[in-house]
């Protein structure tokens, strides 16, 4: 375990397992389709390449970056985006893949503004969920775990963009932040 860990919360077998798990519900529900399979930049990346490698639906990938500024601030808070899709999204079934949702702030703007510019259906799917921290209207479609309110790194999850090579989720020591 990395040393800056307090503790391991989820191993890399607990998480490839329930990751198959849900990768397998959201494939039988896009047999015969085509979705579009939208990676949230950049904490998504590791859970976004194994769960698209257990769909067995055609897929198109495609990315986002945006700002969480504005997160747990008024509701009015504009979402910024990064960098945009390459794709259109019009009349598409997008898949959002995430890997977290906190306050909500991202997906439940992210949700909208794609179905706003013309998505057919646009679902969530999440690697983790923290429900106690949520401010705004959104819920996961799928989620493969819901987790405590604590500072969680690893499987793609940084603090000040380190430790996103971790293959486990841990809890990060409090005097690495505080
Ligand atoms: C994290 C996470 C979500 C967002 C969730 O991204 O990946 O996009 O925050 O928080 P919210 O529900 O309160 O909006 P972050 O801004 O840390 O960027 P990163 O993915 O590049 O680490």
């Amino acid at each position: 375990m990395h040393q800056d860990c307090e503790r391991i919360l989820l191993t890399e077998q607990q998480i490839c397992t329930r990751v198959k798990e849900v990768a397998c519900e959201v494939d039988a529900r896009y047999a015969g389709k085509f979705p579009l399979v939208v990676g949230i930049l950049k904490g998504s990346i590791i859970f976004y390449s194994d769960f698209i490698r257990e769909l067995s639906c055609p897929v198109e990938l495609d990315f986002m970056a945006v700002s969480s500024y504005g997160s747990g601030a008024v509701s009015s808070g504009k979402l910024k985006i990064k960098k945009d899709l390459d794709r259109d999204v019009k009349g598409r079934d997008v898949i959002i893949v995430e890997d977290i949702i906190d306050s909500g702030f991202t997906l439940a703007n992210l949700k909208t503004l794609l179905l706003e510019r013309g998505a057919a259906s646009v679902i969530i799917v999440t690697l983790l969920n923290k429900a106690e921290r949520r401010e705004y209207d959104i819920s996961p479609d799928y989620n493969c775990f819901d987790i405590e309110n604590e500072f969680v790194i690893g499987y793609g999850l940084d603090y000040n963009e380190r430790y996103r090579n971790l293959p486990y989720i841990g809890i990060l020591k409090h005097e690495v932040y505080e």
